[in-house]
């Protein structure tokens, strides 16, 4: 039963870790030579599946809490697994490891849950395959379980189809084992997470306009790194401090590297009444800052082109908000929904509609007429973190107590979210 709000949001709240950064902290931790700690780690499900795969590869990784300590075995020091690499929920882990197994001398197999087993694999096995890599697996390697054996990359220039940090960052990764260059062209920007902490472990890497170059064959050296507070993890606050009445919450140490800001624009945007009180770049890798908000009234406003790799994962909760801004928001190319943890233009639409919404679904987004009452009703996660997220601060504002199935899902990317939420209704 999730409960509605009485008196407001209220409180400071510690966002987790960055799920993108805490995935790439432990692969570049694991390839690197030497030591890597890694300190506000998110101890999500998602990551934790990273951890186990690595450990599977023969890398010995100490976990105490939210402080990480990776043994690094550089480039060639991962062994051929005895067991399947089971990924989990986790897109990242797949999709970048897939990158990192490419350049290995040997074989493995990768496969997830039920949603990863719909996901398309394709995007990341067409580059790799050109680099040399074997591939396969169900519908000609497109779908899990897949299997992998590397090595004997060359370097290739690779023009990216989709707007993809997953593809991105695979081939990057690949481009570390292959001889000669390898170039990544993006149409649209996206989260440069794998770029910075190439340079954090002591690799060169060239990023020029669209183009993003590596060289093949360089020794990464291990780092500490500090993880920052997952924005998209704070979204779900700030959208909630925006749409409960009497709300006003403090976010801290919260990540603010451009290509994630896109939720504080849109925020900014709709009206919302949010300050970023400091803003430091820790150890010059990634911008953190505190974020405060109160409670605000919005406006409905047009959300595409190059703004949506930088808010994708936030299009939920602002579907959410989106119902309670006068007037229409657009929500458009943003097609990748579809392929997400679930079909996220589906699953928004039909379990917004049950809570009372006008949001309608189009083919490549959605349109939402606000501002709606919304009423209690029984909405399932579907075993979305990001969904069962959105549908419990939506519950704060619904006539009478909602129901939620699959609750537990948030915690692939925010275990404690729910105690979180409960210490701001106090
Ligand atoms: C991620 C990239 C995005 C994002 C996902 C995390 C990453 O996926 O949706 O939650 O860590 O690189 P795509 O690369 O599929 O856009």
């Amino acid at each position: 039963m999730l409960k509605k709000s009485t008196k407001g949001l209220n409180g400071v709240l510690q966002i987790p870790g960055d799920k993108s950064i805490s995935h790439r902290a432990v692969m570049f931790g694991a390839i690197a030579e030497g030591k890597t700690t890694i300190k506000n780690f998110l101890a999500g499900a998602d990551c934790l599946s990273t951890i186990s795969c690595f450990e599977r590869l023969g890398i010995q990784i100490e976990r105490n809490e939210t402080d990480v300590t990776v043994y690094g075995k550089g480039l060639y020091g991962l062994r051929e697994p005895q067991e399947l690499l089971d990924v989990g929920n986790s897109g990242t882990t797949i999709r970048l490891m897939m990158g990192i197994l490419a350049g290995q001398n040997f074989f493995s197999v990768l496969a997830g849950d039920e949603s990863i087993a719909k996901r398309p694999m394709t995007r990341v096995v067409t580059p790799l395959r050109q680099m040399g890599a074997l591939i396969d697996g169900r519908e000609n390697g497109g779908k899990t379980p897949v299997s992998v054996r590397g090595g004997n990359l060359h370097g290739i220039t690779y023009e990216l189809p989709v707007a993809s940090a997953q593809v991105k960052s695979a081939v990057l990764l690949a481009g570390l084992y292959a001889e000669g260059t390898t170039t990544v062209i993006e149409p649209v920007k996206t989260r440069d997470h794998t770029e910075r902490m190439i340079s954090t472990f002591g690799g060169n890497i060239q990023i020029k306009d669209a183009s993003i170059t590596i060289e093949g064959g360089q020794e990464l050296r291990g780092a500490d790194i500090l993880v920052p507070g997952d924005i998209s993890s704070a979204a779900f606050f700030l959208v909630a401090g925006c749409i409960v009445p009497n709300s006003e919450i403090k976010l801290e140490n919260v990540g603010l590297n451009e290509s994630r800001t896109g939720i504080i624009d849109v925020l900014r945007q709709m009206g919302a009444d949010v300050t970023i009180i400091s803003k430091q770049t820790n150890e010059k890798e990634e911008p953190v800052g505190d974020l405060i908000v109160k409670s605000s009234s919005l406006k409905g406003i047009e959300i595409g082109g190059n703004l949506i790799p930088r808010l994708i994962d936030e299009i939920p909760i602002i579907a959410l908000m989106a119902t309670q801004a006068e007037g229409t928001t657009v929500i458009k190319d943003a097609k990748e929904l579809k392929v997400k943890e679930t079909n996220r233009i589906e699953t928004v639409v039909s379990e917004l509609s049950k809570l009372g919404a006008n949001i309608v679904a189009t083919d490549d987004g959605m349109i939402i007429q606000g501002k709606t009452p919304l009423k209690s009703a029984k909405v399932n996660s579907y075993g979305d973190h990001r969904i069962g997220m959105m549908l419990s601060i939506a519950a704060l504002l619904t006539d009478g107590d909602a129901e939620l199935e699959n609750p537990e899902a948030v915690s692939v990317s925010y275990p404690e979210f729910y105690e979180h939420l409960a210490s701001l209704m106090n």
